[in-house]
């Protein structure tokens, strides 16, 4: 157990926070699409490799979340993608579900699958060198839902995915995401994501999940991205503290948010903001997909000789992130050559 405990730590060591690279087949095909590149494994390949050898990216980033092929693929020079980590400091890690599917007789909700054959999943993962994983619940907000079939069912796999993962000595990331699509306002999202919060960790606590050694990767509480009034980053900052104090016991040693849909400039904006607030019993970090490779994703647009600059890119965002653990991000930090 203390071995999980220093993992976490390390985790969400002061100034670091985590890449999030674990797109399945279907998401990476959408980013992708979104540059002209075709979702080739080789594609899929130079993208990763470049990301991750980025000069001296373990500087602000502490972990990646690999999805399985990534984590059994070699870079060119033959040597395994958790070795290029391991060799820039960078903790290996890798999402073990496999997606959100509908629930049965309740239009409009999801459940998280993977839960068959797990157990074996994750000592093989372990063998390739993860040392956390990752599982991602879905919430939706909509006329009459969540209901709370619906986000006990997605509780009761987490859970069950946390003690496995404990279990096989890989530190859980435990994430309910609540989605941000729809018009509902910021104290909806507040309601449901504590609600959300509240059923995960009783389930957690149930099968005698070790908090000390696990993460959080909740969504901030923001506005629905259809509603008219946008609250500001300090209300988001004061709303998703307030709410993650009435459910996330101390003994967490870290909060990883996602960016879930908002720009790479918001996100870090929001975090930024709630680390000047302060006052909080654990780290407040950050896990970062879309956040974090966005510009470097545009950079790269499929062609080798961009590699350099997607770098930059990547190292760009990760800074900002860096400074928003520690309160001190600033905008005019935006400009490109603000990276040090
Ligand atoms: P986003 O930051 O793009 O939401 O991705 C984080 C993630 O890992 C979702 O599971």
């Amino acid at each position: 157990m203390k071995q999980l405990a220093d993992i976490a730590h390390a985790l969400v060591s002061p100034g670091k926070g985590i890449l999030a690279a674990d797109e399945s087949s279907p998401t990476i095909e959408k980013r992708f699409k979104s540059i002209q590149v075709p979702s080739t494994e080789e594609n899929r390949l130079a993208y990763r490799q470049l990301l991750f050898s980025a000069p001296d990216l373990g500087r602000h980033i502490s972990g990646v979340i690999l999805f399985d092929e990534t984590l059994r693929q070699r870079a060119s020079d033959g040597m395994p993608i958790a070795e290029l980590l391991l060799r820039q400091g960078i903790v290996p890690g890798i999402k073990v579900d496999s997606g959100a599917k509908p629930l049965a007789m309740h239009a409009g909700e999801k459940v998280t699958e993977g839960l068959d054959g797990l157990r074996g999943r994750l000592a093989d993962y372990a063998a390739l060198g993860a040392q956390f994983s990752k599982w991602r619940a879905v919430i939706s907000i909509d006329r009459g839902i969540p209901t709370p079939f619906c986000l006990e069912a997605n509780a009761h796999a987490l859970a069950r995915f946390a003690a496995l993962s404990q279990e096989a000595g890989l530190v859980p990331i435990v994430e309910p995401e609540v989605l941000m699509d729809g018009g509902h306002t910021i104290e909806c999202c507040e309601e449901v994501t504590g609600a959300a919060l509240g059923k995960v960790f009783a389930s957690l606590a149930a099968h005698r999940v070790h908090f000390e050694g696990m993460l959080l990767k909740p969504n901030m509480v923001v506005s629905g991205n259809k509603c008219e009034a946008q609250a500001s980053p300090r209300e988001v900052a004061e709303v998703t503290l307030r709410c993650l104090k009435r459910f996330v016991p101390a003994a967490v040693p870290g909060i990883v948010f996602l960016s879930g849909g908002l720009s790479d400039g918001d996100a870090t904006k929001n975090l930024n903001a709630m680390n000047q607030l302060g006052g909080a019993p654990w780290e407040l970090s950050f896990s970062f997909g879309r956040a974090l490779q966005s510009p470097a994703l545009k950079a790269w647009g499929g062609e080798q000789e961009n590699g350099l600059a997607m770098q930059r890119a990547l190292l760009h965002r990760a800074h900002c992130n860096h400074q928003a653990r520690f309160g001190r991000y600033r905008e005019s930090m935006e400009t490109p050559d603000a990276t040090p």
